[in-house]
């Protein structure tokens, strides 16, 4: 099993800011975790913290496969109409601005993700700086449809897109192998590759109006803080609500037992 000497900058780096932010986390609040690689690292810390000082929480998962992870740790993970509101969500994201708008759904869990996040009094987004951009597009909009008439729906998306200040318009469904990605929820997720997004807030408004359109990947005014981890341990917290920037180097043992307990 690898350890910490052997972790790629990158993987170095979603390391620190997972560690950095499950301190924000405090015995008996309902936490909503994330889904993605940068999400597995936080529960893997949070789990630690679980085992090693009794950290009393409740999970709110964001997909199965994150719900699977978090039992496997030691979370006791409940359905979000137990939880009904969440203290905090720590999640990734595959882009993100200064004001900390999101492009989410990478993964494929942008529904969830997205109802578990608005449920939060806070989420927390973690990540390496690489995903840090001035305008949001580079990285392909998930949306996910419905399967009923999905390629009505797709039409539709991009007759609409012509209208909008973007600067791709070119709609592909996403595929898992041969048959197409099927989400948690038994959706599909079209990828709206855009490059540029000029206004965000319109695109997710209009975009969400098209019949068999469930939800976008944009996050807009969903995140209040980020944790942005670097391949040399150091993190930088900007809190957008607290209005806020702090740098730090988060302290870990290349024994730690995190790191022997790897499963993907
Ligand atoms: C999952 O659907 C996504 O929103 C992820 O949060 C996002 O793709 C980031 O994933 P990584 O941490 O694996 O980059």
């Amino acid at each position: 099993m690898p350890m910490t000497g052997e972790l790629s900058p990158i993987d170095k780096a979603k390391f620190v800011a997972a560690k950095r932010a499950v301190e924000f986390v405090e015995s008996g609040m309902r936490v909503g975790l994330g889904t993605g690689s940068t999400a597995a690292w936080m529960v893997r810390c949070l789990g630690e913290r679980v085992r090693d000082e009794g950290l009393n929480i409740l999970g709110v998962a964001t997909s199965t496969r994150t719900a699977d992870l978090a039992r496997e740790m030691g979370i006791e993970v409940i359905s979000l109409d137990e939880a009904k509101w969440l203290d905090i969500t720590i999640d990734g994201a595959d882009e993100f601005d200064r004001d900390l708008n999101l492009i989410k759904g990478g993964g494929g869990a942008l529904l969830q993700e997205k109802i578990v996040a608005t449920a939060s009094d806070r989420m927390v987004v973690i990540t390496d700086v690489s995903k840090q951009v001035e305008t949001l597009g580079a990285f392909p909009l998930p949306i996910e449809v419905i399967p009923f008439g999905w390629q009505t729906t797709k039409a539709l998306v991009e007759e609409t897109l012509v209208s909008l200040d973007v600067l791709g318009q070119e709609v592909t469904l996403r595929m898992n192998g041969e048959a197409p990605y099927v989400t948690d929820e038994g959706n599909r997720i079209l990828d709206l590759h855009l490059h540029r997004i000029g206004n965000a807030r319109q695109l997710s408004l209009v975009i969400n109006q098209i019949p068999g359109v469930v939800e976008n990947g944009l996050f807009i005014d969903i995140c209040d803080a980020v944790v942005i981890g670097f391949g040399n341990g150091k993190v930088e917290v900007r809190d957008v609500s607290a209005g806020t920037v702090e740098q730090e180097l988060v302290e870990f043992a290349e024994t730690d037992n995190i790191f022997t307990d790897l499963t993907d």
